[in-house]
């Protein structure tokens, strides 16, 4: 026999075992093993069993006495752990490591609070729980993010730069309407995460392997006690419903994806070619070779870790779409990229609200960017305001556009006598359409770039942040 059928630990605590013969593989319990991922459950694990002893009272299972000696003993597990104890090898996964815990705390008491339910029900009750804290968790860092923007695109209100479309010079805008169009998509993602905040908080337990707990436990009183809002209806569903983790990993994917997006523009606009943005020293880093270089790390992470994000929601929907009914232990793995998808995202919203924080803005940069071809819509605009249809004057403008181009010149430096040849609707009042503040100032819709729109913009930005819209 090869080590590889041995029992490799004997002595292990199981919670099950009573139908074999011979013990397990150690190649078996090394793929079974989940405490390396799962050990983080414990404060809520322990929340659950306390929930369940009080039901097991109400089902008439423990007796007073025995329900006070097992929430006893919970709690002083939970000081152990709290007190840094950690697993041993031979821990299966957490509901096993607390079993342990709890034998060693209280004797043969423990023996009887897994009565009535399987760690099916207790491990879908225990991740929900956690998937509701990390909604909450992640929610406070994206204020936090959407704080450091509001602050910045104060003092860019007046700025204009260049918009983008194809990463070709468009319109100009305000600097500070550019930067809230990342406000956002941030503020969409608090909703999503609220929306899977949700769908995490209906409660599994009671559940019990599939078919339903063969005691008459109260499932509201749980409900009620774990912080739920409420029961799931069909025990086999709530054994295997992971949609509130994809709908968590999607929001995720989400933020990545925006993170990314806000990183990206701040990495272009902070190159020496652009130069509108200018990097701090606290989220930046150098280059072992070139003594010049100053990195924007911080946001090239952001933006990598998108990646991930992606990846641990393809992962988690890729699992759920083949299987068959109720649990299967292919589900143990939806810890991993959840827990993965929170923890990048705490590290990497920090990160970016720092980097972003201590960006300052060269607004020069921006005025210089900003050429007079930029004012050809508005050149097409001021014709439409003399009578002359959009289409005429596109084609009109579009001419001087090559005009323009042909002699080497901006389209704002062509002589009045140019224009008035292309159209007879020109009149001396052209030369104000060549101001890029005024071109921003004509596009006062609301959710524009006008001065008084990009003020609304903000104080309806600091309102959903205040909770008043
Ligand atoms: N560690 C397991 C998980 O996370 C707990 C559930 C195990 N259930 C079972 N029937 N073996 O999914």
């Amino acid at each position: 026999m090869t080590n590889t059928t041995t029992e490799s630990q004997p002595a292990a605590h199981r919670l099950w075992g009573g139908r074999f013969a011979a013990g397990p593989a150690a190649a078996f319990d090394a793929v079974n093993r989940s405490i390396g991922v799962d050990f983080r459950l414990w404060p809520f694990d322990i929340e659950v069993s306390r929930a369940w002893a009080t039901a097991l009272y109400h089902a008439d299972v423990l007796t007073l006495a025995e329900c006070e000696g097992i929430e006893r003993g919970l709690d002083a597990v939970g000081a152990r752990l709290h007190a840094g104890e950690q697993p041993i090898p031979s821990d299966e996964d957490v509901h096993t490591l607390i079993d342990r815990l709890l034998h060693e705390q209280i004797g043969e008491l423990a023996s009887k609070l897994h009565t009535g339910r399987s760690r099916n029900d207790q491990v879908a009750t225990t991740t929900r729980m956690w998937a509701m804290d990390a909604a909450v968790r992640l929610e406070a860092a994206i204020r936090e993010l959407q704080h450091v923007m509001i602050d910045q695109a104060h003092g860019l209100e007046t700025a204009l730069m260049p918009s983008y479309t194809h990463m070709q010079r468009a319109i100009p805008v305000s600097a500070a309407h550019w930067l809230l169009s990342h406000f956002w998509p941030l503020e969409r993602d608090r909703t999503r995460l609220r929306a899977a905040r949700h769908a995490s908080a209906a409660l599994p337990l009671g559940a019990a392997a599939a078919a339903g707990c063969a005691f008459p436990i109260p499932r509201v009183l749980l409900q009620g006690s774990l912080g739920f809002s409420s029961v799931t209806q069909n025990s086999i569903d709530g054994v295997a419903d992971r949609d509130f983790a994809a709908e968590l990993l999607f929001a995720a994917a989400m933020i990545g994806t925006h993170l990314s997006r806000l990183s990206e523009d701040l990495i272009i606009y902070g190159s020496s070619e652009f130069g509108f943005v200018r990097f701090g020293d606290s989220y930046t880093s150098g280059s072992s070779m070139m003594p010049q270089k100053r990195n924007p790390d911080a946001l090239e992470l952001a933006r990598g870790s998108a990646a991930r994000m992606l990846g641990n929601l393809t992962s988690l929907l890729a699992t759920l779409k083949g299987l068959p009914t109720s649990y299967n232990k292919d589900l143990q793995d939806d810890k991993r990229v959840l827990f993965d998808a929170a923890d990048t995202l705490l590290l990497v919203l920090p990160a970016v609200a720092g980097a972003l924080a201590e960006c300052s803005f060269e607004t020069s940069r921006m005025t210089q960017a900003l050429t007079g071809g930029m004012m050809a819509t508005d050149l097409a605009d001021y014709l439409v305001r003399k009578g002359v249809s959009f289409r005429e004057a596109h084609s009109t403008v579009g001419q001087l556009v090559r005009q323009a181009e042909e002699a080497g010149i901006e389209l704002s430096d062509l002589p009045g006598s140019v224009l008035v040849a292309a159209h007879s609707a020109f009149g001396p009042d052209i030369v104000d359409v060549f101001s890029a503040r005024r071109s921003v100032e004509q596009r006062e819709v609301d959710g524009g770039t006008g001065p008084a729109a990009v003020r609304s913009q903000l104080e309806a930005a600091q309102n959903v942040l205040a909770g008043r819209l």
